[in-house]
């Protein structure tokens, strides 16, 4: 069992071990933007490729772009972003902190629900669902707050602001004079980088529907409730892949990539009971969204969604071909006929999954009397798969150890440690998560053998020189979560 009731360790591990800092700490930190570390990167690069190899190399049908961070500013509007990308939010003048207007009723129903006073708790919820059909949504949800006197969770004040809509999107300037018109936003999504390259695709890649595009990148939204570590973030990565299929298959193609995604997060050695499907009820689907259901994890802060499958409908290219005046027809010429495709989008976060990894991985354990910390990572995934320790800095030891770094660096991330007891060297790389720990003893100079200590069970077995790869290998293909 993971002994997580916090996130708090996981910060703390992920500091003093470097793979997550926060940005700019010398400076005294920037909310909610992180920095990977020498561990981090390496974790962070592997989860990335293990998705890109499932999406592309997995599927002969889906192909791959890195679209620029910068679009064209009516990209936005095409995509509803610069209308609707927005978040009600409220601020208690006297603590001056700013609020999700919907997110602080969602609480207050949650604390009258634990308080036994239900029937209270489900009218203010239907209040709720019901927002912005009595006047505007913002004016519903400030009514909601003012009757029901939902004081500031932090100062206890009843002291509000009006509920106004605040967007998501970052702005910044094209050019040396600055002017509206060169204004310019972060993307706060990498799916529309894929949109508007549908065209480009298709007509330079041997691509007919149905077929899909693969993307990562960095996103940004300037998120007001942004705490919870690398959960959630101003500066974050995504990996997306929209699927582009003829109406009327959207639905069965819908299901399949929730299935296809749910199972390759259990791929990644996420155990199963820690990883669940919800899909969103009708009347609280994106704009653009025909269905909706999030992979939920049960992170320590709760289940938390790490990705989103959508059926985007034709909604995305429908709004490109009228903004733009350029035509997002496909023509099917095996049945002679044309029209624009439904998408299926799949889109998770990489730094909420990194997060989900480490939190499933994190263990305690209690040795001989001492607190082990393990990370119990998938063996692909692990940024140092294997840890070579000479017993002791003899140079006959060193010899043979180095030579072995120097033949499994081609095929496995390998670290050389020399220093402090060998239990301390273990306990280190356990931290880090390394599957293989091999020691170089005087006993195996001898008979040409190394000792494999595996970091789940801290088993050890004396293996010959020239099948350490074997054994390391059948070990990653073998690995189970435990
Ligand atoms: N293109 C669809 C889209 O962007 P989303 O549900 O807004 O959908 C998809 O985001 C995924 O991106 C989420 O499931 C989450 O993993 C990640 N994500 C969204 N906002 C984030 C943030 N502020 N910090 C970290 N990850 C975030």
């Amino acid at each position: 069992m993971s002994n997580l009731d916090s996130l708090d360790k996981i910060v703390s591990l992920a500091k003093a071990r470097g793979f997550i800092f926060q940005s700019s700490e010398i400076y005294g930190g920037l909310s909610a933007v992180y920095d990977y570390g020498p561990l981090g990167v390496e974790l962070k690069r592997n989860i990335r490729n293990a998705w890109w190899k499932e999406m592309t190399r997995r599927h002969d049908n889906v192909v791959g772009i890195d679209a620029a961070i910068f679009m064209h500013p009516k990209v936005w509007e095409a995509s509803g972003h610069v209308g609707g990308f927005n978040d009600p939010m409220i601020d208690d003048k006297q603590s001056k902190k700013r609020y999700r207007a919907d997110m602080l009723i969602e609480q207050y129903i949650m604390k009258l629900d634990k308080d036994g006073k239900e029937d209270k708790a489900k009218e203010i919820q239907e209040l709720l669902d019901t927002s912005g059909t009595r006047k505007s949504l913002t004016e519903d949800l400030y009514d909601i707050i003012i009757e029901n006197e939902i004081r500031s969770p932090d100062s206890g004040a009843f002291d509000w602001t009006e509920v106004r809509q605040f967007n998501l999107m970052f702005k910044t300037q094209f050019g040396a004079t600055s002017s509206e018109e060169d204004g310019v936003y972060l993307r706060p999504e990498t799916a529309q980088g894929i949109f508007v390259n549908y065209k480009n695709v298709m007509d330079t890649s041997r691509v007919s529907v149905p077929f899909g595009i693969a993307q990562t990148g960095k996103a940004f939204r300037n998120e007001v409730v942004a705490r919870q570590f690398v959960f959630r973030m101003r500066e974050f990565e995504q990996m997306e892949m929209q699927y582009f299929v003829e109406p009327g298959t959207d639905e069965a193609s819908y299901e399949e990539w929730l299935e296809k995604r749910l199972a390759w997060h259990k791929s990644i050695g996420i155990r199963e009971e820690h990883l669940r499907t919800a899909p969103h009820p009708d009347d609280k689907l994106a704009h653009y969204a025909r269905a909706a259901a999030d992979i939920q994890y049960k992170y320590p802060i709760g289940w938390q969604e790490v990705e989103g499958i959508h059926n985007r409908s034709d909604f995305d290219l429908k709004q490109h071909q009228e903004y733009s005046g350029k035509k997002m027809e496909y023509f099917d010429q095996k049945n002679q006929k044309r029209y624009i495709p439904y998408v299926i989008e799949t889109s998770v976060g990489l730094d909420r999954l990194t997060l989900m990894v480490l939190c499933d991985a994190y263990r305690e354990e209690e040795v001989d009397g001492d607190k082990r910390v393990v990370l119990k990572l998938h063996p692909k995934l692990a940024p140092v798969q294997v840890g070579i320790f000479p017993l002791i800095k003899k140079p006959a030891l060193q010899e043979v150890a180095k030579k072995l770094e120097m033949e499994l660096r081609e095929e496995f991330s390998v670290q050389y440690d020399e220093s402090g007891s060998i239990g301390k060297r273990y306990r280190r790389l356990d931290e880090a998560g390394t599957p293989f720990c091999i020691t170089v003893d005087f006993d195996g100079l001898d008979d040409d053998t190394v000792t494999i200590r595996h970091r789940d069970d801290m088993s050890q077995e004396r293996v010959p020189l020239d099948k350490v790869a074997d054994v390391i290998r059948t070990g990653m293909n073998n690995w189970k979560p435990n």
